[in-house]
C-alpha cells in the first residue's frame, strides 16, 4: 500500500492538484447539502448581523473534504467581514498567535484549520482571547518578565477539525456554535458533480453525474476529483456528453468500486478479514500491519466504512461486519456461541 494517503485518487484529504478554489461555492445559498446545518448557520449569521455583533465562535467537525474550509469562507462573506486563515500546526509560538489576533479588525473571521493540533501552551493564550477578547502575554524572561494585557477587537474564531475527540474540553466548550458535518447523500453529490461540470464546461448526462456521485465516498472533494479524472478519459476517448458508461469505465480503470471504495479501503477490509479472522483487532495493530498511520485509518478510511456498516468499532477493536465480508465476496466465519449453535442446528438439519 502506498505509504502516503495523498497518493490515493480517492483520498478525501486535500492534494496539491486539487482545483478546490474554482469549485468552491461562495454563498450559503450555493452550498449544496448539510441542510440543517446550513439553515441554522444562516439564522445565527442573520441574528449576529441584526444585533451588530461578531458571530459567536464556530467549530466545524467531520471527515476531510466535506466543506469545512468552504463554509468558514462563506461565514466571512455572509457576515461581510475579513477572513484570515491559519492552522493548528502552523502556530508555533504564542507570539505568532498574538500577531494574528492583534491584526484582526472588528468582527473578522479567524479560521484555524486542524485546531486539534494546536499546542497546549497556545490554547491557553486563546482562551481569554475567545472569551473576553483579551490577550495576556508574558514579555521578557526570568525576574524581568512581566505580563501585559492587550484588548482585541471582537472577532469570530472558526475552527475546523477532523477529530473532535482530540480537542480539549475547555477549548471545545468555548465554541458557542459547534457544527457536525455529515457525509453527503448521492443526490446532493450529483448536484455538486453537475455544478462542477458546468464550471469546467463539461457536458454530462444525469446518469453520468449520478454514477460519479454514488462512487464518491459521500465526499464533495472526492466527487470533484473523480469528475476531473473521468473528464480526462472522456476527452481522450472523444466521448461527449459524459454518460454512465464512460463514467463507469473510467472509474473501473481508476480502481474505484461500485460503493466508492478504492484499493486502499479494500486492503484495509481484507486485512481484518484475512489476517484477523474478521476481528476484533486494535487500530494500532492494523496500522502496523498496513504500514499506515493510525491517524489516516481513523480520519480517512474508517469514518466512511463505518458509516457504510462494513466495520464496527468496538471496545476490543475493529470488527468486520457481514456486509463487510460480503462486499469482499467472502463468507463471514462463525464468531460466537450463538452463531456456533446456529451452525450446529443447520448442520443437523442438513444431515
Ligand atoms: N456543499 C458543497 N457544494 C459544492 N462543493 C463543495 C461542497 N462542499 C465542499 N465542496 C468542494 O469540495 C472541496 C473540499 O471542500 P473543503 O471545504 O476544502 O473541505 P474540508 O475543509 O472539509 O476538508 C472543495 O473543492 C469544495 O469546493
Ligand atoms: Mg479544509
Amino acid at each position: 500500500m502506498a505509504a502516503d494517503d495523498q497518493d490515493r485518487l480517492i483520498s478525501a484529504r486535500r492534494r496539491e492538484d486539487d482545483a478546490d478554489a474554482s469549485m468552491r461555492p461562495q454563498a450559503l445559498d450555493d452550498f449544496i447539502g448539510q441542510q440543517l446545518l446550513r439553515e441554522n448557520l444562516g439564522v445565527y449569521i442573520q441574528a449576529a448581523k441584526a444585533r451588530g455583533n461578531a458571530l459567536d465562535h464556530v467549530l466545524f467537525h467531520g471527515p476531510p473534504g466535506l466543506g469545512k474550509t468552504t463554509l468558514a469562507q462563506i461565514v466571512a462573506k455572509e457576515m461581510g467581514v475579513g477572513f484570515r486563515a491559519t492552522s493548528g500546526p502552523m502556530i508555533a509560538r504564542a507570539g505568532d498567535l498574538a500577531a494574528i489576533l492583534t491584526n484582526l479588525e472588528a468582527h473578522d473571521v479567524l479560521f484555524i484549520d486542524e485546531i486539534h493540533r494546536l499546542n497546549p501552551a497556545i490554547e491557553e493564550v486563546l482562551y481569554p482571547a475567545m472569551e473576553d477578547f483579551q490577550l495576556d502575554l508574558i514579555i521578557g524572561e526570568g525576574p524581568a518578565a512581566r505580563s501585559v494585557r492587550i484588548d482585541l477587537h471582537p472577532f469570530t474564531l472558526v475552527g475546523a477539525t477532523t477529530r473532535q475527540g482530540l480537542l480539549t474540553r475547555p477549548l471545545r466548550d468555548r465554541f458557542g456554535i459547534p457544527l457536525q458535518m455529515k457525509f453527503y447523500e448521492p443526490e446532493e453529490l450529483e448536484a455538486i458533480v453537475r455544478r462542477g461540470a458546468s464550471v469546467m464546461g463539461l457536458e454530462i448526462t444525469a446518469d453520468g453525474a449520478m454514477e460519479i456521485a454514488r462512487r464518491s465516498r459521500g465526499t464533495p472533494r472526492v466527487a470533484g476529483r473523480l469528475l476531473r479524472r473521468v473528464s480526462d478519459f472522456a476527452l481522450v476517448a472523444k466521448r461527449s456528453p459524459v454518460d454512465r458508461h464512460i463514467a463507469d469505465a473510467a472509474l473501473k480503470r481508476l480502481d474505484v468500486d461500485a460503493m466508492g471504495l478504492d484499493a486502499m479501503d479494500r486492503k484495509y477490509l481484507e486485512c481484518i478479514a484475512k489476517h484477523y479472522g474478521g476481528g476484533p483487532v486494535g487500530v494500532e495493530t492494523l496500522a502496523a500491519a498496513l504500514s499506515e498511520e493510525r491517524d489516516t485509518l481513523e480520519e480517512v478510511i474508517e469514518p466512511f466504512v463505518i458509516q457504510k456498516g462494513l466495520i464496527q468499532r468496538t471496545p476490543r477493536g475493529r470488527v468486520l461486519s457481514e456486509a463487510g465480508f460480503s462486499h469482499l465476496g467472502l463468507m463471514p466465519p462463525r464468531r460466537d456461541a450463538a452463531c456456533g449453535q446456529f451452525d450446529l442446528l443447520n448442520g443437523s438439519e442438513g444431515a
